[in-house]
């Protein structure tokens, strides 16, 4: 490690974005773009997207995007909306974040970035060419391998299980950069429990108008993946443009449901492939990170969905804003000039730098 450098950890996410630095700077933002929604918002707002602070003072007059929603460019093949532009908006949310972390002017900068666990070239490179202006010097890690990084000051088994908006994102963790087989990508995080929900809530009431910023709001409050649930009445908006309340108890445990079987099946493929002798430290060590990690009643289910294993032990990391950026930055201020030379190398690849990590050796 030089003293000279600039070291950085950001993780760009579909909803939140975090970036800390070496000099103790740390900025948090959403991932969000506000337009100027008419040729009139345009001639008060200017014509450039806003970002941060003077998205809520203007909310009314702008048409909110984000270009990450549901895992787009971040993950798989999916087309952002509108495509053209999105690359250029998540640029300027991460400039307006790295502002915040006051880089020195030509001092070097050695940044590290989280990826989901298995995006693909095409989404390595369309991340890279959003970080590289900013950070010529930039390297990819799996999102939740930074966050086990971060996590844990010795090598140890455990699985991180990264529930974000656009992805949810596994890695098994053993104080080694992690191979392909190690990781795996759910194309489903919270963006797609509030579509679920948006769908079912309206299946069973046709008559009312309910929004995913609506539903994402209902299940942040009152999601829940206990077994038995009890009425749980919301106000929602009708398409005669009264309002009402409904109880919504089944189309939001169907939608958490449906979200937390496809987690189990994520999880379960993983463990089985992990060496039985192995097996019950990870089982024991299983971490819930991102803000879907907050979902009541999710590590309950899992230990109850994930028994046939063994014991199975989970938690949820106590601070699921920075807990990515965090481990970024502590992996791009450990490693040393050799195995940073290799991840910027085995960034846009599937290898692994093979690389025993500083801190984490067995
Ligand atoms: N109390 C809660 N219950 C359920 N979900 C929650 C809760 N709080 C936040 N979330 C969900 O967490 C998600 C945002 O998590 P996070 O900020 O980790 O995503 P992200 O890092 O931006 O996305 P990604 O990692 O997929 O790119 C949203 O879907 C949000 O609704
Ligand atoms: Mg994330």
């Amino acid at each position: 490690m030089t003293s000279d450098i600039f070291y950085a950890g950001i993780d760009l996410g579909s909803m939140n974005s975090a970036a800390v630095a070496s000099n103790s700077c740390r900025a948090f933002l959403p991932t969000t773009v506000g337009i100027p929604k008419d040729g009139l918002a345009a001639t008060l707002l200017g014509d450039e997207p806003l970002v941060g602070e003077s998205i809520e003072q203007h909310k009314m007059a702008l048409k909110l995007v984000r270009p990450f929603q549901f895992g787009a460019l971040k993950y798989g093949e999916q087309i952002a909306d509108p495509p053209v532009h999105a690359v250029s908006y998540a640029k300027k949310v991460l400039r307006q974040l790295t502002q915040g972390l006051e880089i020195p002017d030509g001092q070097q900068v050695r940044c590290v970035m989280g990826a989901p666990s298995r995006s693909t070239l095409e989404n390595k490179q369309t991340l890279l060419s959003v970080v590289r202006e900013i950070m010529p010097t930039v390297a990819l890690v799996p999102e939740p391998f930074a966050v086990a990084y971060g996590l844990f000051s010795t090598a140890r088994q455990a699985l991180i299980i990264d529930v974000g908006a656009g992805t949810t994102d596994l890695c098994h963790y053993y104080g080694a950069f992690p191979q392909s087989d190690d990781q795996a990508t759910l194309a489903v995080g919270g963006d797609r429990i509030d579509q679920w929900l948006t769908e079912l809530i309206m299946e069973e009431y046709p008559e009312t108008e309910v929004t995913l910023e609506a539903a994402r709001v209902i299940k942040e409050m009152h999601g829940d993946l206990k077994s038995e649930h009890g009425p749980c009445e919301v106000v929602l908006p009708t398409k005669d443009g009264e309002s009402r309340a409904y109880d919504v108890s089944s189309a939001l445990a169907q939608s958490c449901r449906l979200f937390a079987d496809q987690l189990t099946l994520a999880v379960s493929d993983l463990l089985r492939q992990i060496p039985d002798h192995f097996r019950a430290e990870v089982l024991s060590n299983i971490v819930l990170a991102g803000g879907g990690s907050r979902l009541h009643g999710l590590g309950n289910a899992l230990e109850r969905s994930c028994s046939c294993f063994g014991l199975c032990k989970v938690s949820a990391i106590y601070d699921s804003r920075f807990a990515g950026a965090d481990g970024a930055l502590k992996l791009a201020m450990r490693i040393n000039d050799d195995t940073w030379s290799a991840l910027t190398q085995t960034t846009l690849s599937e290898a692994s730098p093979s690389q025993t990590l500083p801190g984490a050796a067995a």
